[in-house]
């Protein structure tokens, strides 16, 4: 899927999709912690029927997977995040839409009758207010706040190839177009895609909505603004982008109902450690759900993640590949593979169901 992915793409738009911080050591560090995780099987245990389901918030999923919140889908494919939603509806496990969605949230909230969470910015209040009522009146069940942004990571690919929303139409780009015209043929049918949450009256072209996105990035965001937002959010709240067990703590004590322990798969800060590499002590010290993600290629690679105590995986660019490559066709084969290796793995680790792993199943 990776190489469709790539072969549709232009070289800009795929680096934008691939690409990590700096020279990319935290991209590879994700896939090497997970890699090196081996597993300590329970032989002869009876695993002819398997459950790959798992419960979390008093729901259950088919599988301990949710599709991570990712900007810009639309430049992939047409329609990305609607499309990403109606899988994630299909095969009953969360969608995340992000706040730099190409479809608006009101849309989202309208496509598939599935779980869908809403990822916010660290945004200015009166902006992160309003989206989490938009999202709130959408029927979104869940509010995820993504704190490892507090600017833009550098990813030197893209500030090689100049990816940026709108594009502008340098010589380079146009021949990168040309040399793929499947998915410039299929952007240009549909319209180029936009900051669809920041359309409004003042903001009604994408660079004046990528302006405006910049201007609403609250650097300053702290605890005390997190515990306004956990007083306007009734559902359930989570933060995202956290990566020391003392922050999962203070999580704790701000009343998050769960972590998504990331490193923003390599794209923020490139020196930090795989999230899979804290999880067993961040576990320790917290009786919040931890869910992780970051690396997260395979059906193995989420087995291994729950054996070490997460709740649930999330997954951006395995699935986006998919996405990139073939529409609906190819998320829906990407999440088949998933589920099929999950399957596998419980099988041949000799574990019947994905809510019963637990450390033991790893070779420490
Ligand atoms: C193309 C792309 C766009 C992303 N955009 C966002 C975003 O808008 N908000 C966010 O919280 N995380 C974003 N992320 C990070 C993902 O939510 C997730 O943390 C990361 O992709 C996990 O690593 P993986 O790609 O190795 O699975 C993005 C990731 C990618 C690959």
């Amino acid at each position: 899927m990776r190489l469709k992915a790539r072969r549709r793409l232009p070289k800009m738009v795929f680096d934008y999709l691939e690409g990590g911080a700096g020279s990319e050591r935290g991209l590879a560090r994700n896939r090497e912690a997970l890699d090196k995780i081996l597993f300590n099987p329970c032989r002869l245990t009876p695993v002819e029927k398997r459950d790959t389901s798992v419960s979390l918030f008093g729901k259950t999923y088919s599988m301990p997977l949710a599709i991570a919140p990712t900007g810009l889908n639309g430049v992939l494919w047409p329609d990305g995040d609607l499309v990403l939603a109606r899988a994630a509806a299909r095969y009953n496990i969360p969608f995340c839409l992000s706040t730099a969605s190409t479809s608006t949230i009101e849309e989202v909230g309208r496509a598939g009758d599935g779980e869908k969470w809403f990822q916010l910015y660290v945004l200015h209040r009166e902006q992160a207010r309003l989206f989490a009522r938009r999202a709130l009146d959408a029927g979104y069940t869940t509010l995820i706040l993504t704190v490892d942004v507090a600017v833009n990571g550098r990813r030197e690919r893209d500030l090689r190839s100049g990816f940026k929303v709108p594009f502008r139409i340098s010589p380079k780009i146009a021949a990168d177009a040309v040399l793929h015209p499947r998915w410039t043929v299929s952007q240009l049918a549909h319209g180029l895609p936009e900051l669809a949450n920041f359309a409004s009256a003042e903001a009604t072209d994408a660079s004046s909505q990528a302006a405006l996105m910049n201007r609403q990035m609250d650097a300053g965001f702290d605890w005390l603004a997190f515990a306004e937002l956990r007083d306007l959010w009734p559902h359930k709240l989570l933060i995202k982008g956290l990566i020391s067990a003392e922050d999962v703590i203070l999580a704790e004590k701000a009343r998050a109902d769960g972590v998504i322990l990331s490193n923003h798969g390599g794209r923020q800060l490139e020196d930090l450690p795989a999230p899979i590499d804290i999880l067993l002590r961040a576990k320790a010290m917290t009786s919040l759900p931890l869910l992780l993600d970051s690396g997260v290629r395979s059906g193995c690679d989420i087995i291994k993640a729950l054996a070490a105590g997460a709740s649930m995986a999330l997954s951006g660019r395995a699935v986006l590949y998919g996405l990139a490559a073939a529409g609906e066709a190819g998320v829906r084969e990407v999440l088949d593979l998933l589920i099929s290796e999950i399957d596998t793995t419980l099988a041949l680790v000799g574990c019947a169901s994905a809510d019963a792993l637990c450390p033991d199943f790893l070779h420490s």
